[in-house]
């Protein structure tokens, strides 16, 4: 595509999903600025229009269509607009093909394996002035590896794995992102080295299973040694990583993070129910009783540790009494934080083909029980940090007041506090003084 042609377009990505998806629109920005597009900051002012899909659950799903409605009436008063959709709801065929007959003025369709080809994608709809549809069903890593537009900051994302292998009953995610690969070791340092020579400070590592990393690679590493070589990366801070499946977090992997003085005391660890009987129909591969054991090993080896959890309610078959163990779970860990999902049948997937679906009602009221539940316990957990100091790494004014400055605890907690632009990116002493459900108060103590 020539850049030329592009010079004073503007592009905007409208973005849903998980941080995996956020970061692929970093690498559709990298792409498109590459290819000589400006950022937009609004529908209006944007020449092209890139949605990045989510398909785990049907109402993301619908805010798609329902946005692609939207699009259309505009691109009805401006007919130069260019639209794309992309990602993991485009990836699945029944989808490609309702865009292709319900949504005619999408211009390009791709799916998660092609974003590197979206730029000659784009340049074909131009010229042909036809919708262009191209999802692939394979990548390897290295076309994976894209440029990135970054939003300037303190904080990062980097892929280290890409796809899935568990095979959850209830979830779409290995049908489209495909079997887990992951990324040498050598070049995730090398993009790690050049985000700390940019000035980011605080690095989370992605995978939908990030205990699993270099399974499948030759040089027999495993995420404890990918950890420990980014830990001696100079000018990063902090390192952090999502997903963790609680059946791949080893002894070794607990042991190494406690030596590890950058990787942060934050684990999040998706339980998804209580009920042995709800997890092997889930396929998570672990009980209760193992889920409660890693529990314990975590909360010795590092004490402050905060724990955040998925957990999901009405999975097909859940009584009253699986959900009690969900429930009772809940209430024994006191997890810092929780995503709650409501199951919601996926097409193609093992469970929307079990029986025993549960009625909306019973699925509606047993997520108000547990979100009223993680509320309290979030909010008392939140309490018992005030008095206490905190190491602190700034990122910027606070979102919601921009008389404050914004932290964030080592925990993964946002602190707001009274301070100066001459402390972002850096790590400051801060006492808590207060906290409501979304976040700590505090006041800087090195002053
Ligand atoms: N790989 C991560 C893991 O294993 O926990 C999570 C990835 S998934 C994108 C994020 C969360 O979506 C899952 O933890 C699960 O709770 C939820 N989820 C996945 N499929 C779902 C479904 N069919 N209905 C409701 N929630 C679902
Ligand atoms: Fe989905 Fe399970 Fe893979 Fe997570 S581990 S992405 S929930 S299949
Ligand atoms: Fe993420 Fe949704 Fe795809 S949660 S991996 S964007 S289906």
């Amino acid at each position: 595509m020539s850049t030329e042609n592009n010079k004073n377009k503007k592009y905007l990505t409208i973005t849903f999903g998980c941080q995996m998806n956020e970061h692929d629109s970093e690498q559709i920005a990298g792409i498109l600025e590459n290819n000589g597009y400006n950022p937009a900051y609004d529908l209006n002012e944007a020449d092209l229009i890139i949605i990045n899909t989510c398909c785990v659950r049907e109402t993301a799903e619908n805010k798609v269509y329902g946005l692609l409605g939207r699009l259309g009436k505009i691109k009805k008063t401006k007919p130069d607009l260019i639209i794309g959709v992309g990602g993991c709801m485009s990836q699945q065929e029944h989808v490609a093909k309702r865009l292709k007959q319900r949504f005619p003025y999408v211009d390009v369709v791709f799916g998660t394996f092609n974003l590197h080809t979206l730029g000659d994608l784009l340049a074909k709809a131009r010229e042909t002035k036809q919708q262009v549809i191209d999802i692939w069903h394979e990548a390897g890593m290295e076309e994976c590896i894209l440029p990135v537009k970054r939003v300037p900051g303190i904080r990062a994302w980097v892929n280290i794995t890409l796809g899935c292998n568990n095979f959850c009953t209830y979830c779409i995610v290995p049908y489209v992102r495909g079997r887990e690969r992951s990324r040498s070791p050598e070049s995730i340092i090398k993009e790690i080295n050049e985000l700390g020579q940019e000035g980011y400070k605080d690095i989370t590592l992605l995978g939908q299973n990030v205990n699993s990393y270099g399974k499948d690679l030759k040089e027999g590493i495993d995420f404890a040694d990918l950890l420990t070589k980014v830990n001696s990366i100079d000018g990063i801070y902090r390192i952090r990583y999502m997903t963790s499946h609680p059946r791949d977090f080893n002894d070794k992997l607990i042991t190494t993070i406690t030596g590890l003085s950058k990787v942060c005391e934050h684990i999040h660890l998706p339980v998804q129910a209580g009920s042995n009987r709800i997890l092997k129909k889930m396929n998570r591969g672990y009980t209760r009783e193992d889920y409660f054991d890693l529990i314990e090993k975590i909360r010795v080896a590092i004490p402050d540790v905060s724990l955040t959890t998925d957990v999901m309610v009405g999975f097909p078959g859940e009584t009253e009494a699986d959900f009690r163990d969900t429930y009772e779970l809940m209430q024994e860990i006191k997890f810092d934080s929780a995503f709650t999902f409501v199951y919601n049948k996926r097409e193609g997937t093992p469970a929307a083909r079990m029986e025993e679906q549960v009625p909306d009602e019973v699925k509606s009221e047993r997520i108000q029980k547990i979100i009223e539940l993680q509320n309290k316990i979030t909010l008392e957990n939140n309490k018992s940090d005030v008095g206490k100091v905190l190491e602190c790494l700034v990122e910027g004014p606070s979102k919601t007041n921009s008389e404050l400055m914004s932290a964030r605890t080592r925990t993964n907690k946002i602190v707001v506090f009274r301070g100066g632009n001459n402390v972002i990116g850096k790590v400051v002493p801060l006492k808590i003084t207060g906290c409501s459900l979304t976040h700590l108060e505090g006041e800087n103590y090195a002053l």
